[in-house]
């Protein structure tokens, strides 16, 4: 929305009915009304980490699209700790925020502050990562979570020689060893990806083409706090030691969640021996975010695949809802049906991601202007 447009709205009053609470909190004294001051419209963006570029270009990315719609951001990151999250948000709404767009670190740790929000008239916008335990949750803009989940396995299938790039059968029977990781347990998202691949692998234990030698698959055995790229080199320098004999028994490949935990399991194997490239020996890893240090990775045949999930089209979208709310309008879902947040099913806006390899870098993410030649070459951002 232009600035101009919101000018225009607050000056026919819509302005005050939107945000019905929210601007009574949160406005100028009613003098100002209809200049430029009181028509600052205020979102707050709660962002989960930096220590991931992919939160960090979520963040600029919806902090530059706010700003040229002509919003007022107060963009925060948390460092993965809950309470300065918790702490983050209490200060946004303090601050007079009129909008929140929330990527939450767990997602049942903010009912609290979402409670104080509604109290205020000040919707809010599940970025992500769904808020849950709570009625004060507006809207959420998402990626179609379970199906990461299935291109996850679907890239491990590939690469592992059962499937081919239009994920046909391919008709190979070389029985091959995995093993499984899953992401942290307190973002809801983990169960999506965890499903979306133990169903497609499903069939492949079944009929023995795969097996998992640890054993080790429930999902809260194979979990990573945090995402954590060192907590996930652990467990599997562990798996190593208690099934691998160490790193001397074969293992073909990794079902990993995230780019981070790909590099950490990685790394694991490298110093086990299992090689530097996959021509080499190392095993098949999946990803998730196509990080610009695994997207050098897949570049190079060390990581095999990632999921590209466009930060871009993520932040669109949660401008779009930004924008309906400030019209005092609903914004368009495409499924009202997926996400029960245990008190409601939120509706949703859920975007399509890719399976990137080697072949489709160019493709994917240097022509759409993602990452450049360059950064891919380096394998580090800007
Ligand atoms: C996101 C993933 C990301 C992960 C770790 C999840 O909630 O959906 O894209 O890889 O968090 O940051």
């Amino acid at each position: 929305m232009s600035r101009t447009l919101l000018r225009a709205v607050a000056t026919t009053g819509a302005f005050a009915l939107a945000f019905g609470l929210a601007a009574c909190a949160s406005s100028p004294a009613p003098e100002s009304e209809g200049n430029a001051e009181a028509t600052d419209i205020t979102v707050g963006v709660a962002m989960p980490t930096e220590t991931s570029e992919r939160w960090i270009a979520d963040g600029d990315a919806v902090k530059s699209q706010l700003e040229e719609a002509g919003y007022d951001v107060d963009l925060q990151f948390a460092n993965d700790d809950i309470p300065r999250q918790q702490q983050q948000l209490d200060q946004m709404i303090t601050n007079g925020a009129d909008i929140l767009i929330v990527a939450s670190i767990d997602g049942t740790a903010l009912a609290t502050q979402l409670e104080n929000a509604a109290s205020k008239g000040i919707p809010v916008i599940a970025y992500d990562r769904l808020i849950n335990g709570t009625e004060d949750v507006d809207f959420y803009v998402t990626f179609d979570n379970y199906t990461v989940g299935v291109q996850q396995a679907q890239s491990l299938l590939r690469g592992l020689g059962f499937l081919d790039e239009n994920n046909e059968d391919t008709g190979q029977a070389d029985p091959k060893a995995i093993e499984v990781f899953a992401g942290s347990p307190d973002d809801n998202n983990t169960k999506f990806f965890y499903d979306g691949a133990i169903a497609t692998l499903q069939p492949y234990f079944d009929d023995g083409r795969i097996t998992v030698p640890s054993g080790q698959i429930d999902m809260d055995t194979v979990s990573t706090l945090r995402w954590d790229q060192a907590t996930a080199q652990k467990r599997m320098e562990d798996l190593l030691t208690s099934t691998y004999a160490g790193g001397s028994k074969p293992l073909d490949g990794v079902l990993a969640p995230y780019d981070g935990i790909s590099r950490g399991i990685i790394t694991a194997l490298e110093n086990a021996g299992y090689g530097s490239t996959i021509e080499g020996g190392l095993p098949i890893l999946s990803g998730q975010d196509a990080e610009i240090a695994s997207v050098k990775m897949i570049a190079d045949g060390v990581q095999y695949a990632t999921i590209f999930k466009d930060t871009r089209k993520l932040a669109t979208q949660a401008v779009a809802a930004a924008d309906s709310f400030a019209k005092g309008e609903e914004p368009e879902a495409n499924d009202t049906e997926t996400y029960d947040n245990g008190v409601k099913v939120v509706p949703s806006y859920l975007l399509e991601s890719d399976i990137v390899v080697a072949d489709n870098i160019a493709s994917l993410l240097v022509d759409s202007g993602y990452w450049t030649e360059e950064e891919v070459a380096a394998g580090v951002a800007g």
